[in-house]
């Protein structure tokens, strides 16, 4: 009985979530996923919109917190820990009526199974009521609290974009919109926007990308029209120009290097559904996602589960005209997406990742037709990822050469393209494209 209340409330579980990910460094998408589907129907958009929420601002809310507690909770309390945080996230930033946030926050207390904590978590919330602004103003004296970010990664923006830095982890904490790529195969992006106006969803169409849509508010995908059948899906607008870049042709040979869960490896098949696609990525399990959107799009693509840059594993010998690596990053770029990535990643993954995009750049490079053309992509706003590594493999590759996009994609890089998060309300993006000469 006991666990069948606990799995019913909200607040409990976005608490148990968001101890999960902060202790355990479990990814937030993972277990929302799995705690969500065990949440009555009515209660699943306040769980996700707190576990979203206390991530988000995780280090201002904590600044607060430890000035409430005396000492901190030990780690077997995480969830209590945790649900303080949501308590103070929704009377600073949410609409629900303060005393029914204050009472229902320490409910969730029982429902974890914790009645001690219960006067705990009404004091320091009924305190932090009171004292609100000496609070508040003391907590942003620390710059982590402040831009709600770590202090390391503050550290790194300021060093790589001493102008914008302030703007981008401004941008970072914002609550991304919902953009969509419109199927090709199926209709001009005028006919969805019309049966998106019949479905009472407003939206237009995005600039700067030819078959993207903005939504003004994000919906369940399934209330989209023809999502089922393949007309739609989602995307950001960023990632929707990393296709346009590939200049893609018929009867062409395309490997998709880093392909789940196949957003582009789908974009690339719509434009010309006929070429040979590989599709590619390391991870079985996310190699299945592609699976279930090409079917859903009713595209084809040969899925390999392997390590990209050990090519004997995998590859036949048939060179490629086109290459996309879309590499595995620090996601910098998609932290308002994401807001996880500032708990889970590390100043030591940055060189790790670094060495592993360009493990994947020189192994993959001379599997690439004379001619033909790499395009390499990061949702990482670092330098070091991204013009950094493109200008250190073409000091490696005098036969490579940067190929300038006609319809530049983003902000113009010592080499490539760079759109930093929040340009044009869009993800940080990197991108160039490399030709084999
Ligand atoms: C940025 S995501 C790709 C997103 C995808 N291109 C899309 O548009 O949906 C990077 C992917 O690279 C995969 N990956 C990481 N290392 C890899 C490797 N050595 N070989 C192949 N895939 C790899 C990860 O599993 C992850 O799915």
């Amino acid at each position: 009985m006991a666990k069948t209340k606990q799995k019913q409330s909200a607040r409990a579980s976005a608490a148990r979530i968001i101890a999960e990910v902060l202790q355990q460094h479990r990814s937030l998408n993972g277990v929302l996923t799995k705690t969500l589907i065990m949440l009555p129907e009515n209660e699943r958009s306040l769980c996700q919109q707190l576990s979203y929420g206390v991530l988000r601002w995780q280090p201002q809310l904590q600044a607060i917190a430890d000035q409430l507690l005396k000492k901190r909770l030990k780690k077997k309390d995480g969830d209590i820990s945790a649900l303080l945080l949501c308590g103070l996230y929704q009377l600073r930033a949410m609409r629900v009526p303060e005393h029914a946030a204050i009472s229902e926050t320490v409910n969730a207390c029982k429902t974890l199974g914790k009645q001690w904590a219960t006067g705990l978590i009404n004091a320091s919330l009924r305190n932090y009521q009171r004292e609100k602004v000496t609070l508040e103003s003391s907590a942003l004296q620390q710059d982590s609290a402040k831009y709600a970010h770590p202090t390391w990664l503050i550290e790194r923006f300021k060093l790589d974009w001493p102008d914008l830095w302030q703007a981008l982890l401004n941008a970072n904490n914002q609550q991304p919109p919902m953009m969509l790529r419109i199927n090709q195969q199926h209709g001009s992006r005028e006919h969805y926007l019309q049966q998106l106006q019949q479905a009472n969803i407003t939206a237009e169409a995005l600039k700067q990308a030819s078959h993207g849509v903005l939504l003004e508010t994000p919906c369940d995908v399934y209330q989209l029209p023809g999502f089922e059948q393949g007309e739609v899906s989602v995307q950001d607008g960023a990632a929707q120009l990393v296709v346009d870049l590939l200049d893609i042709k018929t009867n062409q040979r395309i490997l998709d290097a880093c392909a789940a869960p196949g957003g582009k490896t789908c974009h690339i098949l719509e434009t010309q559904p006929n070429n040979d696609v590989i599709a590619l990525d390391i991870d079985p399990n996310r190699l299945q996602q592609i699976k279930q959107n090409t079917d859903r799009l009713n595209l084809n693509a040969t899925l390999i589960a392997a390590d990209a840059g050990n090519v004997s594993l995998w590859w036949n010998g048939q060179k490629f005209d086109r290459i996309l690596i879309d590499a595995p990053c620090s996601g910098t770029g998609v932290i308002r997406r994401h807001p996880d990535i500032k708990v889970l990643r590390r100043p030591e993954d940055i060189a790790n990742l670094v060495e592993k995009q360009q493990q994947l750049l020189e192994n993959l490079w001379p599997l690439l037709n004379t001619d033909g053309l790499l395009v390499y992509t990061t949702c990482s706003a670092l330098k070091q990822e991204n013009e950094q590594q493109i200008m250190d493999f073409l000091k490696r590759h005098p036969e490579a050469q940067e190929q300038p996009a006609t319809d530049p994609p983003a902000s113009r890089a010592t080499i490539g393209y760079q759109r930093l998060p929040g340009d044009d309300n869009m993800d940080g993006f990197y991108y160039v494209c490399l030709r084999h000469r």
